[in-house]
């Protein structure tokens, strides 16, 4: 039997033979492609994925003994932020923390064809989401006197562009050899209703990333984890890509994640207060004294909508999509054989060929499901995690959508009322309008402090112009 004949009859055996409709149209070397393709899918698994997850749309399996999870509380006294300071200071200047975004999603939500890294995010220069991380990295390195090297993670469909977007740019001035770009895995995209995988072209299978929670195996299958322990890094500052506000060495965080007595120093989380019972953030909950984020399509609306005796949402904790990861947990997980997140699902609109005609098909209506992992999912995993509260406007001005809420223009009024607070908590004199909103537009580089406490107080004017567009 033949190469195509025995990979015909292993895909007759799972339903999916047609992926082979077109063989017969193809060169050799897009035959090839195909095969290659082909046998990446773990066939074997196949036919109880699609009956679990593509086919059916059972609801997401939320665990019923739910509580809202604990909490380091910003600025509690029961606490001492500044022992963890200290601690978490210590590790940044030891060189044992590294950076790490998840950058494989496109700016498609913001009508931007391009990664979103690359999206022009900063309020006055216009720098790129890539850039004002860049420039934070910088400003970290030296403060704290030791390299803080970087690994992004890109997906197939970016991993290219930003190749060369970091290129062109020079790697905003850091150190090239400090920066490691990697590509998360794929899944296949299906049929929503036949569980058909779909083809992309007649020799190209349809798929798509496989979710943030693919960084942990692509973590250790491109070489990443390998490369942080021979660096020593000890600890990962995880981010994604749409948050500029971020703060990506938080040494309070840090020393908590490492040495809270609660804490397994396996992976740690920040919250923000929800805005509301609709705000579209993950939760943070516990279930068998396990902390796990629910993501908001999954929290029942009796959960989100529910209220303590002081009229406060229980479930208050909004995930923003900060941790702390070690790398000995990542290392972990990956070492056990049965190591799997769990998948979820999207039903989506994914263009593909009608096996009938060969003709591309754009449907109008969402016509396939996609599977991705959430690295959330992961937190179960640690024997004990802790979630450190932080502050709304200083660390979550997310750019996910063209207009609205989580718009660029919300993330560029945050940007600006954050870096209005830093330069008033030095004495800079900055004007605000009657609702209290600052009546200039500002924007503070990671290049000139890292900390408000670190503003250099001599290189800074002593007010700002009403009206005025300013970029320090
Ligand atoms: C996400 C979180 C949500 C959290 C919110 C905070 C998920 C599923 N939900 O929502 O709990 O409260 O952010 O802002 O993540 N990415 C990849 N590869 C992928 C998919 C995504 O790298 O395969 C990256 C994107 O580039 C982006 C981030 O993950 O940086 C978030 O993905 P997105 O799908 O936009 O999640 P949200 O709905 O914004």
């Amino acid at each position: 039997m033949s190469r195509i004949d025995q990979l015909r009859s292993r895909l007759e055996a799972v339903g999916q033979s047609h992926l082979l409709t077109f063989a017969s149209d193809l060169s050799e070397s897009e035959l090839a492609a195909l095969v290659v393709q082909v046998e990446a899918i773990d066939l074997h698994q196949l036919p109880a994925l699609i009956d679990r997850y593509v086919r059916s749309e059972a609801p997401a399996s939320v665990p019923n003994d739910l509580e809202p999870a604990p909490y380091y509380a910003r600025n509690a006294r029961d606490w001492d932020a500044r022992h963890y300071r200290a601690l978490g200071e210590d590790l940044l200047e030891a060189g044992r923390v590294a950076c790490f975004t998840v950058a494989g999603g496109q700016g498609s939500r913001l009508g931007y064809e391009g990664p979103k890294g690359c999206y022009p995010t900063a309020p006055v220069s216009g720098k790129s989401l890539f850039q004002i991380f860049a420039e934070k990295i910088r400003g970290a390195e030296r403060t704290y006197g030791a390299d803080v090297p970087w690994y992004v993670m890109t997906s197939p469909i970016n991993h290219d562009e930003t190749r060369r977007y970091f290129a062109r740019w020079d790697y905003f001035d850091l150190d090239p050899q400090n920066i490691m770009f990697f590509t998360q895995g794929t899944m296949p995209s299906f049929d929503k209703v036949s569980g058909r995988i779909l083809l992309a072209e007649k020799g190209t299978i349809a798929t798509n990333p496989d979710g943030h929670g693919g960084a942990l195996r692509a973590l250790h299958v491109s070489g990443a984890l390998a490369d942080m322990k021979r660096r020593g890094i000890e600890v990962l500052s995880y981010f994604q890509v749409d948050n500029p506000n971020v703060n990506i060495t938080d040494p309070v965080f840090i020393g908590l994640h490492a040495a809270a007595p609660d804490s397994s120093g396996e992976m740690s989380s920040k919250m923000v207060p929800k805005t509301g019972p609709d705000e579209k953030v993950g939760v943070f909950c516990r279930s068998g004294g396990k902390l796990h984020v629910i993501e908001y399509s999954d929290l029942p609306s009796s959960l989100a909508q529910a209220r303590d005796a002081n009229g406060q949402l229980r479930f208050l904790a909004g995930s923003i999509a900060i941790h702390l990861l070690s790398v000995s947990f990542v290392d972990k997980v990956n070492a056990d054989p049965s190591f799997a997140l769990p998948w979820h699902r999207a039903v989506k609109k994914v263009p593909y060929i009608d096996l009938q005609t060969g003709q591309r098909v754009d449907p109008k209506e969402p016509n396939a499901v996609k599977l991705e992992r959430f690295v959330f999912d992961a937190i179960p995993l640690a024997r004990s995690s802790i979630v450190l509260e932080t502050d709304r406007v200083e660390e979550f001005a997310p750019v996910k959508n063209a207009t609205g809420v989580d718009s660029i223009e919300t993330s560029r009024q945050l940007q600006t009322e954050k870096a209005a607070r830093w330069l008033e908590a030095v004495g800079v004199k900055v004007p605000r309008r009657a609702d209290g909103r600052p009546d200039c537009v500002l924007e503070l580089s990671g290049v000139t402090a890292i900390e408000p406490e670190r503003l250099d107080r001599q290189s800074l004017p002593q007010s700002i112009d009403p009206g005025s567009v300013v970029a320090i």
